[in-house]
């Protein structure tokens, strides 16, 4: 790889956090209930029954969040704006509290030179709505539009990018296929209908968009490369499942109108049938993409898990995150290329990457962490390779800017390049966080420095 290609200098640097998972007070300021406020206060469905109520309290802690990001000299801060705040039935009335904490955070990333970049729904569905069907029912679209154009008329002078879903794969899969994500639920006939319903929430929010908004809009999708165990014919089709289930289920119908024809094997009689009407609502041209990258999939045939007949293969070598996730950086110079082969030269972001790690608690205000700090490394150089390959890629979000609510995992996963006590709420940053602002600085040259030369 070329030392010498350097990060663009319009180049976004950021960090990304959700809604649920740094705010806290989900109830403050006349806000309603979401789906995962619900969920979270359900025995028995997080680890030791975490909740965010807490979190983070960037609700009330959001200008030192600020602060900090701007002394690690990044440019760009991605959030999710929480549903139920602005609208605490999901519908109907506007509550102005609500909004007032999302111009206040605003007003302050500007006032402190961070583009905000503002997803509209990271997972969390006011509950008022999931009582009337939530994801399942078709007037979500609605709902959704209604939603996105409150917010737009209040923000869209002040957001530099709007994302409109969070990972539909996620959330129909966690949330209705193997439960483990609100609302939990187990059923192959919800999975491919809530899926349809985000795409058609999506492609109508970007309609209304273009009737409000000035800036651009897109999705934000997880994609991971799917690669075959063996040579075998049965684990090449498995892996071509896993990549239409996964990957080109969203990509697909959004850039090209249709969904890849795996889907309905996979299904068999649970998939819908779609009209083309639908077809072309999800088709709307888009501003942008936003992909976030964890890992791949090494994918054999495996006819007992449904419905994809297929599962993922530990690898031998022991590189793995805290979540299982293994450390693949070449698999985000591939993803990258493969999005440009099939969108041109769509504008893309890497909106979320990151990974867990057991760190030890803060010594001295020092929290050592090398090996996120070699993650980073190592995918921050796949990200310029990219770039070196002809990908049009605008910038780069860090997930995530603090240790945070990690869903049903709770607290026990520690995403942050930002070391939080949840005890005392005290931030300590990262030697990873460090790190990324030595690359920000020199726009990538510290990617090639020795490890050892990591600033503390
Ligand atoms: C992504 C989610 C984000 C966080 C990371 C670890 O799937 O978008 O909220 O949980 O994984």
């Amino acid at each position: 790889m070329s030392e010498t290609i350097r990060f663009p200098g319009d180049f976004l640097w950021g960090a990304a956090t959700s809604a649920y998972q740094v705010e806290g007070s989900p109830l403050a300021d006349g806000a309603g209930p979401s789906i995962w406020h619900r969920f979270s206060h359900t025995p028995g469905r997080t680890l030791r029954g975490e909740t965010g109520d807490v979190a983070c309290d960037q609700y009330h802690r959001f200008a030192d969040d600020v602060a900090l990001m701007r002394e690690l000299g990044l440019n760009a801060y991605r959030f999710s704006i929480s549903w139920s705040r602005i609208l605490p039935a999901g519908k109907g009335t506007v509550n102005p509290r609500g909004l007032d904490f999302y111009d206040r955070l605003i007003d302050a990333l500007l006032a402190h030179g961070l583009a905000p970049v503002v997803t509209l729904y990271h997972w969390d569905l006011p509950a008022a709505l999931d009582d009337l069907g939530g994801w399942l029912n078709r007037d979500v679209a609605h709902w959704f539009a209604e939603y996105a154009r409150v917010v737009v008329r209040a923000f869209d002078d002040r957001v530099r990018l709007w994302a409109t879903v969070n990972e539909p794969w996620v959330v129909a899969d966690g949330g209705y296929l193997t439960g483990g994500l609100a609302p939990g639920h187990r059923n192959l006939f919800e999975a491919p209908r809530v899926s349809h319903n985000l795409l058609r929430a999506h492609g109508a929010a970007v309609q209304a968009y273009r009737a409000e908004g000035k800036r651009q809009i897109g999705l934000v999708l997880n994609l991971e490369p799917k690669h075959p165990a063996s040579d075998s014919p049965e684990d090449l089709a498995a892996t071509r499942r896993a990549d239409a289930y996964m990957n080109r289920h969203y990509l697909e119908p959004v850039v090209r109108g249709a969904y890849p024809a795996e889907l309905a094997e996979i299904f068999g009689e649970a998939w819908p049938d779609v009209t083309d009407a639908d077809l072309r609502l999800i088709r709307q041209p888009i501003d942008f993409l936003g992909i976030n990258y964890y890992t791949r999939g090494v994918t054999r045939a495996d006819p007992q898990t449904l419905p994809l007949r297929a599962s993922s293969v530990r690898q031998p070598h022991p590189w793995y995150t805290e979540t299982d996730w293994e450390v693949y950086p070449a698999g985000l110079t591939e993803t990258l290329v493969w999005v440009r082969e099939r969108c041109g030269d769509l504008p893309l972001y890497v909106t979320e990457n990151g990974a867990a790690f057991a760190d030890e608690p803060p010594v001295n205000g020092r929290v050592d962490d090398p090996r996120r700090v070699e993650y980073y490394r190592g995918h921050l150089a796949a990200a310029l390779d990219a770039l070196r390959r002809g990908v049009n890629l605008r910038g780069y979000f860090a997930w995530s800017l603090l240790d945070n609510y990690e869903w049903s995992h709770g607290y026990s996963k520690r995403f942050g390049i930002v070391h939080v006590d949840f005890a005392t709420q005290r931030r300590t940053p990262k030697a990873s966080a460090r790190f990324y602002a030595s690359v920000v600085r020199s726009r990538g040259a510290a990617l090639f420095s020795a490890p050892s030369a990591a600033p503390a």
